[in-house]
């Protein structure tokens, strides 16, 4: 038997659905039940009725579904799946920034983990941040924004609003150089510019959208143009092609791979559908602070 049919037995057995991030692997994309960026994956996370889901994403991402679906077995196929950019803030650099702007109120980027998401009054996405963010401007507070200075620094150009940043930022977005969109779109001139806004300020002004990676799948399917220039991870455009055949994607940077989402192969989600490996877990204390975070963020956006 094919390990795609060894895997979709096991999964009707253990009433599981396969959730996978726009950056996964073609191979895994192909088998799951619904593919799409943080906000999609954590609203099927919160609504669906299986009993188990196996997360093909990086480890927050399989947090944020145990969060808002405590009740489930959630399972990372590979525990070593983190994200490099959650991992540069924990609980004691957010407090001791919180306690130097004491009025402020804290958003977090989905990516963080839990034990920091416990410590904000709002959680984002890429997908939601900036509505967010001009909703929490209204209360006239200052905005401290976590731990992505890139996306911060985009929104606020957006609102011509400072925040106060923490430096963490994407390694695999920050592969991609101005220089490789400047020739992409030489190469290319006919091409639209896709750009997430995890990428540096040099890019994002260079891009004709700018957007998550759930938005930038929209904007290749609905826009006229027959050429699109990525710039973000390149397993979003295996996505993207099967959706627009006639459509053309150059990736901008062959260096935009993120190692920590390639960790998820076939062979390990069968491994975890049969070992029930390996189950995500997180205090519960912590589990319903963050959940208040990421339940405001549901409510608002
Ligand atoms: P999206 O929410 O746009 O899918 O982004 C998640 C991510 O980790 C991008 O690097
Ligand atoms: Fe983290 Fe960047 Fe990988 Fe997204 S692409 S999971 S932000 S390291």
């Amino acid at each position: 038997m094919e390990i795609q049919d060894r895997i979709q037995k096991l999964k009707k057995e253990r009433n599981a659905v396969i959730l996978a991030h726009n950056y996964q692997l073609p191979e895994v994309q192909d088998i799951a039940d619904y593919v799409g960026d943080s906000l999609g994956l954590s609203m099927q996370a919160a609504q669906t009725k299986a009993d188990v889901i196996v997360f093909c994403g990086v480890h927050f991402m399989a947090e944020t579904a145990k969060i808002l679906s405590p009740e489930k077995t959630v399972l990372l196929p590979d525990l070593k799946a983190g994200c490099p950019m959650a991992d540069m803030i924990d609980p004691e650099g957010l407090k001791a920034l919180q306690a130097k702007h004491p009025g402020a109120v804290t958003v977090c980027y989905v990516n963080t983990t839990a034990a920091v998401k416990a410590l904000c009054d709002y959680c984002c996405t890429s997908g939601n941040a900036l509505a967010m963010a001009r909703h929490l401007l209204k209360t006239g507070r200052d905005i401290i924004f976590v731990p992505d200075r890139y996306l911060a620094g985009y929104i606020s150009d957006q609102l011509g609003h400072p925040f106060i940043v923490w430096p963490g930022f994407c390694p695999t977005h920050a592969r991609i150089l101005p220089e490789d969109i400047q020739k992409a779109k030489k190469d290319h001139p006919d091409a639209k510019v896709l750009v997430h806004p995890e990428c540096p300020p040099a890019l994002t002004a260079l891009a004709d959208c700018v957007a998550s990676t759930e938005k930038m799948c929209k904007f290749v399917s609905d826009d006229p143009a027959g050429e699109f220039i990525i710039g973000t991870e390149l397993g979003i455009i295996h996505r993207m092609q099967k959706e627009n055949p006639q459509k053309i994607f150059y990736p901008a940077s062959g260096r935009a791979v993120c190692p920590n989402m390639k960790r998820i192969t076939l062979e390990k989600i069968l491994w975890s559908l049969q070992d029930m490996a390996h189950p995500v877990s997180v205090p519960e204390d912590t589990m319903n602070r963050a959940r208040g975070a990421i339940e405001r963020m549901l409510e608002i956006v």
